[in-house]
């Protein structure tokens, strides 16, 4: 079994998505590879990855908005914890100095690198 720690996400967009409606004790899976299209939760894209989504119960207090992080790399997830703010240029170090990078431009059918979270043409 991989250690999901170990892999780096896809960032599908720099900031939460605001999402309204949700119901108590309702269970989410929110996406923790980043290639999902329907962010910030789960639409399947993470198979062929070592990415498992999270499991995540609607807390049973009433909130009207939650903040549900979209760049994947909050600390506490699935909510925002600001992460993103400062995540810009660790992203692109990570992908400039991945060890895999010369296997970016031939990454094929393996979807994304998950030493870094490159994504051809995302
Ligand atoms: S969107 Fe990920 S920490 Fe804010």
């Amino acid at each position: 079994m991989t250690d999901q720690s170990a892999l780096k996400p896809h960032v599908p967009t720099y900031g939460p998505c605001s999402i309204r409606d949700l119901k108590p004790g309702e269970v989410k899976l929110w996406c923790t590879c980043g290639l999902s299209k329907n962010q910030p939760w789960c639409d399947g894209s993470h198979k062929g990855t070592s990415f498992r989504p999270l499991k995540w119960t609607v807390p049973e207090h009433n909130q009207t908005v939650y903040l549900i992080c979209a760049c994947k790399y909050t600390r506490c997830p699935p909510i925002c914890d600001a992460t993103h703010i400062s995540l810009t240029s660790t992203i692109k170090n990570q992908i400039e100095n991945c060890p895999l990078k010369q296997e970016h431009s031939n990454i094929g059918d393996k979807k994304l690198c998950q030493q870094c979270g490159f994504v051809p043409d995302w």
